[in-house]
């Protein structure tokens, strides 16, 4: 018995193995396709008019995500980035990382591939933990692991594989567990699709929902809601963001419209108070307000938002996890005449 699960172990392995090959191979003609196309295409390029180039950048870059959300490759793809940075043994892009005390919660960033984020939420009462867009599955099971918690909610911002990647090992892993998406959008392995307004609880750690449509159709929010002080029953205090609300900028609007991202955060997210902290999907704090410094050349604000977040990428610690009162530097999204790129944010006054 011993020698037939040995053998089965070793034919896995090597399966995964050319699994894994077959991937980068496919991955390198991509990339050599687009390579000789672009050299190929340059000097045509010099005589046809702009609009004619960038109608077919924007035909490529929509065929490449098409290929990339809808189809197993663009899971085959990100898989093959999370083991080769595991086996590189690739440096964390953030080191400094510390817990984030709510009233009834613990929260870990972790930092997964070039510059995203999931987390661990621990119910701190009961010990049951959730994790927030776990794309590398190995890493959350060893941080579940060590924090000797028992994960009992997959909370999935949007169906992007590197947030939701990890989600059907975890499943696998955790049978019994629940895999959260929002109506609509897909989520790999989701069991509780959710909608604006719903509730659920992790422990005694109560999470809403709000539904926060355009980077992804069916993308939403999760808001922890803590104990209030005096008189008040509860409020919110930490907001996972996913991709729609960065520090100082928006997600890629890749399922909506400057309008859809307006009533999102300006709408949607209009009742959480300026004093939640909000922990994004990614690390751009540094390149959004550079954009920001080029928007608003002078802007006080601006300056001192991108010193700072500069000063903390220095010493690799967050400059986009559990930051506080700074919900309003892309609240105002304009809902006006769509600017040249898709990051019309705008600094409010704080
Ligand atoms: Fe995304």
């Amino acid at each position: 018995m011993e020698a037939f699960e040995g053998c089965c172990a070793k034919v896995m392995s090597l399966l995964t193995g050319w699994i894994g090959l077959i991937g980068r191979f496919i991955f390198a003609i991509f990339g050599a396709v687009f390579l000789a196309l672009g050299i190929a295409l340059y000097p045509v390029g010099c005589l046809i008019p702009s609009w004619v180039g960038n109608f077919a950048f924007q035909c490529a870059f929509k065929i490449g995500y098409q290929l990339y959300v809808f189809t197993p490759l663009g899971r085959m793809i990100h898989m093959q980035m999370i083991n080769s940075r595991r086996k590189g043994h690739s440096q964390p892009h953030t080191i400094n990382i510390t817990a984030t005390s709510l009233s009834t919660c613990d929260v870990i960033p972790v930092p997964i591939l070039a510059d995203n984020y999931g987390y661990m939420i621990i119910d701190r009462a009961t010990k049951q933990a959730a994790v927030v867009d776990p794309a590398d599955p190995r890493l959350m099971e060893q941080m579940l692991e060590r924090r000797k918690v028992q994960l009992t909610t997959i909370l999935t911002t949007h169906r992007h594989h590197d947030h939701a990647g990890g989600n059907l090992e975890l499943k696998k892993k955790f049978p019994g567990v629940v895999v959260v998406g929002g109506k609509g959008d897909n989520v790999a392995g989701v069991t509780k699709e959710v909608s604006d307004g719903d509730r659920l609880s992790i422990g005694e750690t109560l999470v809403q929902i709000v539904e926060t449509p355009c980077h992804t159709t069916g993308h939403v929010v999760f808001v922890v809601c803590g104990r209030g002080g005096a008189g008040v029953s509860e409020v919110a205090e930490g907001v996972f963001s996913g991709d729609t609300l960065f520090i100082g900028g928006v997600g890629a609007f890749f399922h909506g419209s400057e309008i859809d991202m307006h009533k999102s955060i300006n709408q949607n997210l209009s009742w959480v108070p300026d004093s939640a902290l909000v922990f994004c999907g990614h690390e751009y704090t540094v390149e959004n307000c550079r954009f920001a410094e080029w928007l608003e050349p002078g802007n006080p604000l601006v300056l001192a938002r991108s010193s700072w977040a500069v000063k903390r990428r220095a010493m690799k610690s967050g400059a986009s996890v559990a930051v506080n009162g700074r919900k309003r530097d892309a609240r105002e999204v304009r809902a006006g005449p769509p600017v040249d790129r898709a990051c019309p944010l705008h600094l409010g006054q704080s």
